[in-house]
Order: C-alpha cells, then structure tokens, then sequence
C-alpha cells in the first residue's frame, strides 16, 4: 500500500466514508462505460489528480490479474486505477495459498485463470484446458468444436523457472478445483469436473473423496453488453450440481466467494481504511475491525440480490446505492432487496454522495 498510494500521500480527504463500485452494469457493460461513470470517477480525484476520498471496484468478475484488470480500467475510465483499489470475485483464493500453494490444482473460467492463480504464488496450476488436454478423448465432442486450439501436450512450467514443481497429472491427484471466472466451454467443463470431482482427483481411477470446489462468485445472472441479463457462474454452479448430483452417490460440496458474502464485504471496508490511512499517514495497520472507523461506506451496485442484499446483510456502516442502468430497470425500488437509494446511473450515486459528505 505504501508503494501504491505514495502518490497518494497526505492527501486531504472529504469526511470519513469509502466508495465501493460495483462494474458490470453500473461502470461498463461488457467493455464500454455506461452511466457516464468517466466523469463519475473523475469527481473523486481533485485537480491535481489526487483523491478526495476512497474508493474501490468490488467486482464478482475476474480472469485476469488484478494489475492487468486496474491497468484495463485505467484506460477504460480515463483515471488512475491502482492495482489494490480492484477486488474481484477470485481475490479472497489468496486466501488459500498456505493449503495448496505446493499442490496440484486445477482453475478454469474466461481470460486468464491460471496466470491469475500463478500471481497468487501457487505452484501448480494448470487450465482445466491445459489439464484436459493430458488425457485423449476426455471430452468426446472436442473434434466438432471448431473454434478448439489444440494445445496438447502442455508445456509445464508455464514460465521458465528451474524451481518449477514437476507435474505428474496421471499420479498427482488433483487437490482442489477452482473456479474463477465465468467458464466458457460449459459442456467440456462440466465433463472434466465430474471426472476430476467423482474420481478424488485422477480422472478415470477409482472413487475417493471429493477435492475441495471453489467458486469465485455465485451469480445466477449479470449484466453485460448484450440487452437483457446473461448467465453467470451461478447458473454453471447448478448445471454442475445437477449433473454431479445425478452420478454421484454423495451431493457436490462446494464453497462460493464474492458478494452477497459478508465476508467480501469485511475485506472490501478494511481495504477502503488501509487507502485511507495510506493517503493520509504511514500507519497501515488498518484491519477487519478499522471498518468502524468509517461513518459510511457506499455500495453503489446494480443487482439487488447480489449488491444490496450483500450491502444490508454487513449492516453498519453500509449504505446501498441500486442503479437502473444494469440488471435492475425497475421505476421504484427492489421488493425484496431494496435499497437505502435508488438512482438511475452512477453519475447521480456519485452526484448524491459528494454533497451528502461536503
Ligand atoms: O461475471 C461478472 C458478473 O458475475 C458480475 O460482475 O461487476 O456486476 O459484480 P459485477
Ligand atoms: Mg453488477
């Protein structure tokens, strides 16, 4: 933090509240900005480009680093976004490293997955692709899939590195599965986890107990930039546990990250406190508990069952902000999730909170 904010240092900040941004359907729809959320962002930042309170994305997308993602948005946005002001669905798999930062695992989703794993610091990762394409005809539809690269065999380690574990996919059972972002080849994917899920880790070899199954988020559905709302990892996580459920004698046993998770929240409020004490003191010590230090905490987010409903299970100091401009377009406010403001773009959360705290 230090190192990312010095910029930052000493900074004079408006009142005592953080900003947590949703970005799909609040900042972007797919890759374009949406509810001017440019000039939004831009009203944080005084004139000499420093800020005037804290914020950051708390996002349940992901694929890629998040350096390359606050690098993406940087450009996106037209503003500096630092890589510690990006918090996406798989940034609490940190979490796990002690447990299996020497053992074999396997991540799949859209981007990146594996590099992402990699710059968590664990050792052995491999694609569900790369894992895939060690074992011929594990996906019997693979020759009709026209749009298949043929990436076999996978050369192991992913970067030149003489410290790089060996892997040994036909001895080495596979510890956990992750998740990371939303999977792109649903009927490939579905197949190799059953084998991976039922089989205890070695595809094909017996029955043991079920490896550990994490998914970065849960949500059934998102916006992005087509019309109406697409499926998201949550509605892979029931096909998943559907068909699991049907051949296999024990139910999947799987944990989810992201919002709604009070969790994510916790982590997203003593992140907002370390930019704050990093803007305007050397004392980093910021932690779970610093979060009362705010008055506020804006959540600005567009799904009421995700964004809100997280927001009004973390209680104080959470104020929850529903934008129209995403998978909510409703004229009043949400029935079963409602929000302590609804407004119709970030442009306005944003308008709404700055004279709130002047
Ligand atoms: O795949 C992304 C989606 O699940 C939600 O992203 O930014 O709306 O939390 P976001
Ligand atoms: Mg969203």
């Amino acid at each position: 933090f230090t190192r990312c904010f010095s910029l930052l240092h000493s900074l004079p900040l408006q009142g005592s509240c953080g900003i947590a941004f949703d970005i799909d359907g609040v900042i972007l729809r797919g890759r374009t900005p949406i509810g001017n959320s440019p000039s939004a962002l831009r009203r944080l930042y005084d004139d000499s480009g420093n800020l005037k309170l804290p914020f950051l994305f708390l996002t349940n997308g992901g694929g890629i680093p998040e350096s390359k993602r606050a690098a993406e948005l940087s450009e996106l946005l037209g503003v500096k976004i630092l890589p510690a002001q990006v918090v996406q669905g798989h940034s609490p798999f940190r979490n796990l490293l002690k447990r299996y930062e020497n053992e074999l695992i396997v991540v799949t989703g859209k981007g990146e997955p594996a590099e992402v794993m990699s710059a968590y610091g664990f050792k052995k990762v491999l694609s569900l692709e790369e894992y895939a394409s060690y074992f011929d005809d594990i996906d019997p539809v693979a020759q009709f899939k026209r749009w298949t690269r043929t990436t076999k065999p996978f050369n192991w380690p992913r970067h030149s590195s003489e410290l790089a574990p060996q892997i040994d996919v036909y001895s080495d059972r596979v510890k956990a599965v992750f998740v990371a972002s939303d999977p792109v080849d649903w009927g490939r994917d579905i197949q190799v986890l059953c084998d991976i899920l039922t089989s205890g880790g070695l595809p094909g070899k017996g029955c043991e107990h079920q490896p550990y199954l994490y998914f970065a988020a849960d949500d059934l559905e998102y916006q992005a930039a087509f019309s109406c709302e697409r499926l998201g990892m949550g509605a892979f996580r029931i096909a998943l546990e559907s068909v699991f459920n049907r051949i296999h004698m024990k139910p999947l046993e799987y944990t989810s990250f992201g919002k709604p998770n009070p969790f994510v929240f916790q982590t997203a409020g003593a992140i907002l406190r370390n930019i704050q004490l990093a803007c305007q003191t050397d004392d980093l010590s910021g932690d779970i508990d610093a979060i009362h230090a705010f008055r506020t905490l804006y959540m600005i987010g567009d799904n009421p069952f995700v964004d809100i409903k997280g927001a009004r299970q973390a209680g104080h100091p959470w104020f929850s902000i529903l934008t129209r401009t995403g998978v909510f377009k409703e004229r009043g406010n949400h029935a079963e999730f409602p929000a302590d403001l609804v407004v119709n773009t970030v442009e306005e959360a944003v308008d709404f909170i700055l004279k709130r705290e002047s």
